[in-house]
């Protein structure tokens, strides 16, 4: 029997149609019932500036931090811009690896999936995230990889998925990343 385990869902996206989200929380919903998953919402992070990392920062610096803190496990879900990870993204990455010594991300494991319209799901983004892994010490699952492609086809009106093959890769990602987690755990 698997314990409960607690994972933040991190959305490098901030538009309200994301497809980015729509895929995070279709992975949600078929997770097994060991994860439980929160989307932890990093729109309103105030840009890292260490002139502010004093020993009174920004509230949501704090919050953040906390929340981060608290979870087993991350799963990042990115959108590409530019062949790399979306600045509101790399935020949130930054203000939860500081103060130094003190990053709330060590040790968690986690797992990346990013999406696209186009062909390429992304991968240039998804890789990018990771690099920041190795640094944090944050043991990341290796496969399976999900790079989606082709997004913008894969939902229905109402947001939810319509492709049954991916949603079948999706379960079993999530099933993977159960198991990555409990080897992970504390
Ligand atoms: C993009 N887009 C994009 N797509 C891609 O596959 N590779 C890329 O490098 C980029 N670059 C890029 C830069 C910027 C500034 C924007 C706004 C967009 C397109 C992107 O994949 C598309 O807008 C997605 O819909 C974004 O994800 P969400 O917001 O739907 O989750």
């Amino acid at each position: 029997m698997m314990a409960t385990r607690k994972i933040a869902v991190l959305v490098g996206s901030l538009r309200k149609e994301s497809f980015t989200r729509k895929l995070a929380k279709s992975m949600m919903l078929v997770a097994p019932p060991t994860l439980e998953l929160e989307i932890v919402n990093i729109g309103e992070l105030p840009m890292y500036n260490q002139d502010i990392e004093t020993d009174n920062p920004p509230a949501r610096w704090t919050e953040f931090r906390e929340r981060i803190g608290a979870v087993d496990g991350v799963l990042f879900a990115t959108p590409e811009y530019n062949r790399s990870l979306p600045a509101v993204l790399k935020n949130a990455i930054d203000v939860g690896s500081r103060p130094y010594g003190h990053a709330a991300w060590t040790g968690k494991p986690c797992a990346v999936v990013s999406c696209s319209p186009g062909a390429l799901g992304a991968f240039g983004a998804n890789h990018a995230v990771r690099q920041c892994l190795v640094f944090l010490n944050m043991p990341c699952m290796q496969m399976p990889e999900a790079y989606i492609g082709g997004i913008a086809g894969k939902f229905d009106e109402a947001g939810n998925l319509n492709d049954e093959s991916l949603k079948g890769f999706l379960t079993q990602f999530m099933e993977c990343f159960a198991t990555w987690v409990e080897r992970h755990a504390d």
